[in-house]
């Protein structure tokens, strides 16, 4: 059997959809460590859970001794990195928890693997750390200005992005430090199945579906560039195999879009597919709210180097992904009424006037 890898965070959204592509493609089998908060869901990877390549382990990557124990135990080849609190809204809402896993949880992670790596000798050189970060660290973008390179600097504006900023350069420190073997990746706003619904395009789909209010932030006019959740995780897999040690590699999906276009792309799509929702032209159900707390206007992301170095290109459009996502949500109404909570939602509502 080849050595397993080991992925943090694998039953939520980004992490269920690699570990499912891993599967598929690779023969090594797949360790899932999760704490399972509100964001993991195993329903995720229901149909993958029984095959002999995967294991899950509930635990949180902060229980050091649970880490250390894995890694003896199981001895992975390499360590996918994908647990964290990952909405800023929640971020502004209570950054507690994002300071607790984003930053104290990937200090825990590294110091067991360099513990790890250590005691596997020269074989040390061959394990990976694949650290997956956010485009947010590089704080907004004017409209004129040129996209995100791995060379610009840090500027994060939210305690989400500041967690994962912090995250970011212990990871980097590890590797000058102690010559850890990272990679890391820093990706735009992914969007695609098993999203939780607390994020635009999620939300958006299903508060259309039931004919509730569509709350675009400000004036709508800020931008992300949207990549499909998909092309991402085969983006991780190349950079897993192939990237250079030490390096940071950003990945963007090509298609920036204004969040206003995006809900109205949507709701056209709705009204294509669902004529008999409760309200048609769902574009009607759009509501300009509060703006949230420095709010970014723009991010954008140059991915010249991986295109370059590496070969990775994504596949999907964002009209493609947008009606692969739609029809997904369409065809899991059970995971879709499981995942969605209340309380939070409350919080929303106020800060957003909704
Ligand atoms: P998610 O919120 O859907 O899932 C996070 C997962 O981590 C959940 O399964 C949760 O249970 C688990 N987790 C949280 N705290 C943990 C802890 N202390 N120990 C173990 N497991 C824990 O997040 P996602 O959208 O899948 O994002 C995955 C990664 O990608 C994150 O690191 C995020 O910062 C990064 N990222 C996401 C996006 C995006 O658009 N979603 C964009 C850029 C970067
Ligand atoms: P989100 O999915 O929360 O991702 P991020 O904040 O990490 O970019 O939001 C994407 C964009 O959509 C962001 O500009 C905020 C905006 N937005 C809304 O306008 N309304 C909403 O209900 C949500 C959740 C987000």
């Amino acid at each position: 059997m080849p050595q397993p890898i080991l992925v943090t965070g694998g039953a939520g959204f980004i992490g269920a959809n690699f570990i499912r592509q891993w599967l598929a493609a690779e023969e090594a089998p797949v360790i899932n460590l999760d704490k399972l908060t509100y964001a993991g869901n195993l329903r995720n990877l229901e149909d993958v859970s029984a095959g002999p390549g995967y294991s899950f382990v509930q635990g949180d990557i902060n229980d050091r001794g649970l880490v250390a124990k894995l890694l003896a135990e199981r001895r992975p080849r390499a360590i996918v990195h994908f647990a964290a609190e990952s909405h800023v809204d929640r971020s502004i809402h209570g950054p507690d928890d994002f300071i607790r896993t984003n930053v104290n949880g990937t200090f825990a992670l590294l110091e067991e693997a360099r513990a790890y790596c250590a005691g596997l000798g020269p074989a040390g050189g061959e394990f990976r750390l694949v650290h997956v970060s956010t485009d947010e660290v590089y704080g907004s973008l004017g409209p004129e200005d040129a996209p995100f390179f791995e060379s610009t600097p840090y500027a994060p504006n939210s305690p989400y992005s500041a967690s994962k900023a912090a995250s970011d350069h212990l990871v980097r420190a590890y590797h000058h430090t102690y010559g850890l073997p990272v990679l890391t990746t820093n990706c735009s706003n992914n969007y695609g199945p098993h999203q939780f619904p607390e994020k635009l395009i999620p939300l958006m789909i299903l508060n259309a579906l039931q004919g509730k209010p569509l709350p675009v932030y400000g004036d709508g006019q800020h931008v992300r560039d949207w990549l499909y959740v998909a092309d991402h995780c085969a983006a991780i897999q190349i950079v897993l195999a192939r990237g250079r040690v030490g390096e940071t590699y950003n990945i963007g999906g090509g298609n920036q879009r204004r969040n206003f276009e995006i809900v109205e792309t949507i709701c056209a799509i709705l009204d294509e597919l669902r004529p008999g929702d409760p309200v048609v032209p769902h574009r009607q159900l759009i509501k300009f709210v509060a703006d949230r707390p420095g709010h970014d206007r723009r991010y954008a992301m140059n991915s010249g180097k991986i295109e370059g170095e590496l070969g990775w290109r994504p596949k999907e459009t964002l009209e493609s992904g947008l009606r692969k996502t739609i029809a997904w949500y369409l065809a899991h109404e059970r995971w879709t009424q499981e995942v969605t909570s209340g309380s939070y939602r409350q919080w929303i509502s106020v800060q957003y006037s909704l």
